[in-house]
């Protein structure tokens, strides 16, 4: 007789999802099941650093750390010695002061991930390095009209942001509404995943997995498995969700609750949106409002097909090279109960999202995102196993070079760039500085402006974006966000002068 599948078990009730949970915590199986981390705590938020009289200094210590994750001794990777690292709030106007120290054992950075601020000299500069030990002072500066939103800082120093970013080191930035929206209460979340050894080491990653995009083994919401969160009927939350996971897309439900998209990546729209699910790709953020009735509701990542290279491995490498396939991830639990509140007044309109498809175009480029055989990466290289296949991850043909302007543009102008994905993998496509207009996906037109600053592009699809290269010149890079794929090449430069 052949042993159950965990599917089988699943369906026998035997195991999963359901395990018991008693006093609030309980063992918790992952989707891959073997090793037992716990969950049910209550939600814990980052510690909050806010900024007073228009301005935010803090340092930040990047450093390897120990803590608890879901009842184990883990070793991770920090900022402030705490996973997520302290949440940043901010106001549009506001300038944002960080002593960086880097006392890890490789060169990181810092990057403020869907902020509209200068990439230049100690702003938001990715080609800066900080050697271990070293430090370095950023400054960004927010304009005045800088939209509200959800935002998030995380390294991004090439060849290390993978594993500096699943090893543990990311956190959220809040930039206030101007209009406020009434509601009972705000929690910020943050998700992300990681894989332990049986020491509570990170797990080495295989050639294979960042070929994919590593995938951890347990996912977490502010550092913590499954956790709890209680509310009463007829609260208004609204919660700010961030996918720091280095490659899982997230499609979130929040089943027997009242659930309306405030924001997107940026800005806020105008009305909120009813939904059933969301899909984020690595890098987007979402603003859910989440009125409340009494019982008990899990927020559910379910799994996400993004493709996989079954097809250019010649079908040899079965489960290992393909997505999606996993079991849903209980995110965390939300109660319901007691007294009814008093519901706040209803959320007003917001301004309406700027449209750019009334504005002149300068110039229309393509940008091919490509995955082949043949190029300067990855796959036994150096193995010595005589297996010498190599696989390069290509924008227009081209692996990262810093010392390039692949993409000169001219200030001030609006551009349409034509994202093109000619692999059979999803890539999550990111510019930094300025957001993107969505105006085409596939073949389908959008009616409404839809701004985002990391997109989708679906394996063998393409995605028509505008651009305004506005208020900053400089030299910035757009990339793949499965930061395995941006660590092997899939990244390019692009400079508005
Ligand atoms: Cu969230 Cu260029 O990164
Ligand atoms: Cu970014
Ligand atoms: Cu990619």
């Amino acid at each position: 007789m052949s042993p159950l599948t965990r599917r089988q078990l699943l369906a026998l009730g035997a195991a999963g999802a359901g395990a018991t949970v008693v006093g609030g915590t309980g063992l918790w199986w992952t989707a891959t099941g073997g090793r037992g981390y716990t969950g049910g705590e209550d939600l814990i938020e980052p510690q909050v650093l806010a900024s007073r009289e228009d301005v935010l200094e803090l340092d930040l210590t990047a450093a390897q750390t120990r803590i608890q994750v879901g009842g184990r001794q883990a070793s991770v990777k920090a900022f402030n010695g705490s996973l997520p690292g302290p949440t940043l709030r901010v106001a549009p106007g506001d300038t944002v002061r960080v002593a960086m120290t880097n006392r890890l054992e490789a060169p990181t950075n810092l990057h403020v991930h869907g902020m509209h601020v200068s990439p230049e000299g100690n702003g938001d500069n990715p080609f800066v390095s900080i050697a271990p030990g070293g430090s370095f002072n950023y400054e960004f500066a927010l304009p005045a009209d800088h939209p509200p939103g959800t935002y998030w800082y995380h390294p991004h120093r090439h060849g290390h942001v993978a594993d500096q970013v699943a090893a543990g080191l990311y956190g959220a930035i809040i930039v206030e509404d101007t209009e406020p929206v009434p509601v009972t209460r705000e929690r910020v979340m943050v998700v992300s995943d990681l894989t332990l050894d049986a020491s509570g080491n990170l797990a080495e990653v295989s050639q294979m997995q960042q070929m994919m995009g590593r995938e951890g083994e347990v996912v977490l919401v502010n550092g913590a498995v499954r956790p709890q969160l209680n509310a009463a009927p007829g609260e208004r939350e609204r919660w700010r969700i961030v996918n720091a996971c280095p490659s899982r897309y997230l499609r979130l439900r929040l089943e027997g609750q009242q659930v309306r998209v405030l924001s997107r990546d940026l800005g806020r729209l105008p009305t909120p949106e009813d939904i059933t699910e969301v899909v984020l790709a690595p890098g987007n953020r979402i603003e859910m409002l989440v009125e409340t009735t009494e019982g008990s509701s899990t927020l559910v990542a379910a799994p996400v097909d993004r493709g996989g290279m079954d097809a250019m491995m010649g079908g040899t490498m079965m489960g290992d090279n393909e997505t999606g396939s996993g079991e849903p991830v209980e995110l965390l639990t939300l109660t319901v109960s007691g007294a009814p509140v008093q519901k706040p007044p209803p959320v007003p309109e917001g301004p309406g999202l700027r449209d750019l498809r009334g504005e002149p175009i300068t110039a229309r480029r393509t940008l091919d995102f490509a995955m082949g055989m043949g190029g300067g990466a990855m796959m036994g290289s150096g193995g010595g196993e005589g297996d010498t296949t190599m696989m390069a991850f290509t924008i227009n043909g081209q692996e990262f070079g810093p010392d390039r302007v692949d993409t000169p543009v001219a200030a001030g102008t609006v551009e349409e760039w034509t994202l093109k994905n000619s692999s059979p993998m999803d890539h999550p496509i990111h510019l930094h500085v300025w957001p993107m207009q969505i105006v085409q996906d596939g073949n389908r037109d959008l009616s409404e402006p839809r701004w985002q600053d990391v997109v989708n592009v679906p394996a063998r699809s393409q995605v028509k974006v505008l651009i305004a290269f506005e208020d900053f010149p400089g030299k910035t890079v757009y990339h793949c966000h499965i930061l395995d794929h941006e660590d092997q090449g899939m990244m390019g430069t692009v400079e508005a002068r």
